[in-house]
């Protein structure tokens, strides 16, 4: 079918986060990103996500506390190569967003529906830069879970991490992955 929006979600795939190179996103076009993931259905107009911008220094920076994190974490003193790694993960890819869950109660709107706007978010984020050319990793590893992590992003006790959505040039077109069978997963309901 010879519709470009059709064609970008019929093929869509994730690159790895080490293979998304820079240039990322300029300035404008990220402005726009956000634009569009922040515009998800979202009952009740909570906005029950935020967006937190990873970038140039900051992304060193926080690997600091990240292979801080993970020495406390560990039993013994884990390698240097390890901690290599951890300060590293964020440089992977020119550029990440953390992508926030805050949920507030609400009689109308509940928890579970304000967690699926945030998830709703992430890939309209995704969805967004691979449209402009863009490779996109959403993923959470461990960091996403640690309470030093999440205290240096400055996550409130009702925030958690939806995803950090690494987004840059691709390396390479990835290869296909196989997808469920529509006869496995889709049922017609019957009385
Ligand atoms: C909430 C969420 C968290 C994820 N976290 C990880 C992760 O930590 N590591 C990982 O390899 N994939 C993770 N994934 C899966 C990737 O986003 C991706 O779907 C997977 O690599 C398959 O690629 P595809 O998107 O092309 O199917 C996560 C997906 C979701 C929805």
């Amino acid at each position: 079918m010879d519709n470009p929006v059709i064609s970008l979600l019929a093929s869509r795939r994730s690159v790895k986060p080490d293979r998304l190179l820079a240039p990322g996103p300029s300035p404008d076009e990220l402005d726009l990103l956000l634009r569009i993931a922040s515009r998800v259905p979202d009952h009740k107009k909570l906005a029950p996500w935020r967006f937190i911008i990873l970038e140039g220094d900051a992304r060193a920076r926080l690997g600091e506390v990240i292979a801080e994190a993970c020495i406390a974490e560990e039993k013994e003193r884990p390698s240097e190569i390890r901690l290599a790694t951890e300060r590293g993960r964020l440089m992977r890819a020119p550029l990440v967003v953390a992508v926030v869950s805050r949920v507030n109660p609400h009689r109308s709107a509940p928890e579970w529906e304000q967690i699926l706007s945030a998830g709703a978010a992430c890939f309209s984020l995704c969805l967004a830069a691979n449209a402009l050319g863009y490779g996109t990793s959403w993923i959470t590893e461990w960091i996403a879970y640690n309470a030093r992590v999440k205290s240096a992003l400055h996550l409130a006790e009702n925030e958690r991490i939806a995803g950090f959505v690494y987004i840059g040039t691709p390396a390479e077109r990835p290869e296909e992955r196989e997808r469920p069978a529509l006869a496995d997963i889709v049922s017609r309901w019957e009385p």
